[in-house]
């Protein structure tokens, strides 16, 4: 008799602490999830070494810097063009030493899309030959690095006709 009351009671309390603990559990749980998510997503968004690159365009004067940086971030072949004013050239052509007044386009963009915009720079630039280099981006900010992929085309167009 005595045994049987102290096993219900004993079972009582375990069906009520397995009760606490499911309800504590649904109430953690989603915190427990938030956390997972962020911890999952984190590690899908850690940037790959040169997935981007800064190039760098030579232009004759602002007014040509301005249109082709629109032009390249129009066609989202960049997510940033900088335009930095007053750069002074020196280089030889054709056998003779020039120095040019200059603007420097500081392009942050995909490395899969520089050839493309190696390509709309050639068609869109005054000069023969322009200039147009690019360094790979090892690391920066995250969120910065995920906006350039954001704002980027991924692939370079299958048409080249535009
Ligand atoms: C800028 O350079 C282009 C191409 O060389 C030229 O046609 C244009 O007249 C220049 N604009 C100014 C404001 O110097």
């Amino acid at each position: 008799m005595q045994d049987t009351r102290a096993r219900d009671v004993l079972r009582g309390g375990s069906v009520r602490a397995l009760v606490l603990v499911a309800v504590l559990s649904l109430c953690m749980l989603p915190a427990v999830r938030r956390l997972g998510f962020r911890a999952l997503s984190m590690a899908s968004q850690a940037y790959n070494p040169g997935t981007h690159s800064a190039a760098f365009i030579t232009c004759p004067n602002h007014t040509v810097a301005l249109e082709l940086a629109r032009g390249i971030v129009q066609r989202k072949l960049a997510a940033c063009v900088n335009i930095v004013p007053a750069i002074k050239s020196v280089y030889e052509w054709q056998g003779k030493i020039e120095e040019d007044d200059e603007v420097l386009l500081m392009v942050k963009t995909r490395s899969s899309m520089v050839s493309s915009l190696a390509e709309f720079v050639r068609s869109n630039h005054p000069y023969e030959v322009a200039e147009v280099i690019s360094l790979p981006i090892e690391q920066g900010n995250p969120p910065y690095l995920k906006w350039i992929g954001d704002m980027v085309q991924e692939e370079p167009a299958a048409s080249t006709s535009d």
